[in-house]
């Protein structure tokens, strides 16, 4: 059976390419959403060899005859969203009449830039390692009731009345407590209201246009982004994002009621990473977490820095394909362990008296013969199969997808989802 309303989850702390997946499914569905965080995603996909690099503009894109939408549960860099669109039309992707904006997506403003940034500055060797991109404290002015939505922009006097109230409470923080530069009415406005007319044609009520795709059958693909270990409260807290990124966000992030959830899929890295700080139980300072680094290309596709890397966590799994109600997996660049002679997972971990976890290893022989590129199931070799097939027993679910590269081609479908 196929799925008409497809959800695609990062299950560890993200980039465990969730971009190309989502690029991959979307040549079957009417419209791809992204419905939690910010332009701190990266999802970077590879399309005959060109790499897009895509941050708030869901995955979808690529794919001209496919809506996208940004739902109310994103935080939106108003400047950033231009920049990409405008980049992608460089390319030759049309984007304007394809993407609608949910009038109610929380705007980050400079003064959420500048909080993050003295935050976490202010925090020292206890940082959470954020992107700097402002997107907690965007959220925290959404929780706080005080926030300035999309939908503001649509009458200038309200906005720069709320503004003022904003900039009053941020800068006495900015300037009192954290000894930064205050923030300007003038730089709110020039990253929002200045663009309002380039936005007016794209914002719109994303919950209604998306309740008439549903009545009318068509498929929507639902784009998490970060991963669910990173999630807002069953995340490893305070290291964290602040949003929830896990399944159940979809409903309240862009209106789509959680019965409406055909299949949820979580995309899981052959391996663990980890970008910033806070617990990684299976992180690897040796020479094998160094060769996954290297041949993985683990650096960040937002900030650039290197991921610190891991066996893969499959205590940690196990808690996230019940939270999110995973129906089946993904593993992504199985490739990347080519040439291992032995391969550890994690199945469970020792805690000690003052809480530190150490991981409980299963060991299993690695495999010689390469799965890089390879396109079909059982062309995998032997050991390979039988690693996978490990993770779907201790999962309790199955793997639907194998990649083994980069590229679209570069995959392995077990079972058609959509
Ligand atoms: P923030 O989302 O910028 O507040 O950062 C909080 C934590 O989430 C940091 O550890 C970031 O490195 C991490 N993070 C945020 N977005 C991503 C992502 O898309 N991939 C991986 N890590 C992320």
């Amino acid at each position: 059976m196929t799925n008409k309303n497809l959800v695609v989850i990062g299950t560890h702390w993200g980039d465990e390419g969730k971009g190309k997946i989502v690029d991959l499914l979307t040549e079957s569905v009417t419209a791809v959403v992204r419905f939690q965080g910010g332009h701190n995603a990266g999802h970077t996909l590879v399309v005959e060899g060109k790499k897009t690099v895509l941050h708030l503009i869901p995955s979808g894109i690529l794919h001209p005859k496919v809506r996208c939408f940004i739902g109310n549960g994103v935080v939106l860099s108003i400047p950033d969203l231009l920049k990409e669109i405008q980049e992608l039309e460089a390319a030759g992707v049309a984007v304007r009449d394809r993407l609608m904006i949910s009038l109610d997506c929380p705007i980050i403003m400079p003064y959420h830039v500048a909080l993050d940034q003295s935050v976490e500055q202010r925090r020292g060797n206890q940082k959470i390692g954020t992107t700097g991109r402002g997107i907690g404290p965007a959220y925290e002015d959404k929780v706080g009731r005080r926030g300035i939505r999309l939908r503001d922009l649509l009458d200038q006097e309200q906005l720069i009345f709320k503004l003022e109230a904003l900039l009053h409470q941020h800068n006495f923080m900015l300037e009192q407590y954290y000894g930064a530069a205050p923030v300007t009415l003038q730089a709110c406005l020039a990253a929002s209201y200045d663009f309002l007319a380039e936005l007016r044609p794209m914002m719109g009520d994303v919950l209604s246009t998306l309740a008439s795709y549903r009545k009318t059958g068509a498929s929507v693909l639902f784009e998490g982004a970060q991963g669910a270990l990173l999630d807002i409260d069953h995340g490893t807290y305070p290291f964290v994002t602040s949003s929830n990124t896990t399944a159940g966000a979809i409903s309240s992030g862009c209106g789509v009621g959680p019965r409406y959830l055909d299949y949820i899929l979580g995309i899981t890295k052959a391996y663990t990473t980890r970008v910033g700080e806070g617990p990684f139980p299976t992180e690897l300072k040796d020479d094998v977490g160094r060769h996954l680094a290297e041949k993985g290309h683990e650096f960040g596709a937002t900030t650039g820095r290197p991921r610190r890397c891991g066996w893969l966590d499959v205590h940690a799994l196990q808690r996230v394909v019940e939270m999110n109600s995973l129906t089946g997996l993904c593993i992504t660049k199985l490739d990347v362990l080519d040439g291992l002679k032995e391969i550890a997972l994690c199945t469970d971990y020792e805690v000690d008296a003052v809480g530190t976890s150490t991981p409980v290893y299963e060991m299993m022989p690695g495999w010689d013969t390469p799965t890089e590129s390879v396109k079909s199931f059982t062309e995998l070799p032997e050991n390979a199969r039988a690693y996978l097939a490990r993770i779907e027993a201790l999962c309790g679910i199955p793997i639907d997808i194998i990649s083994t590269g980069p590229d679209r081609s570069e995959t392995i479908i077990k079972r058609t989802l959509i």
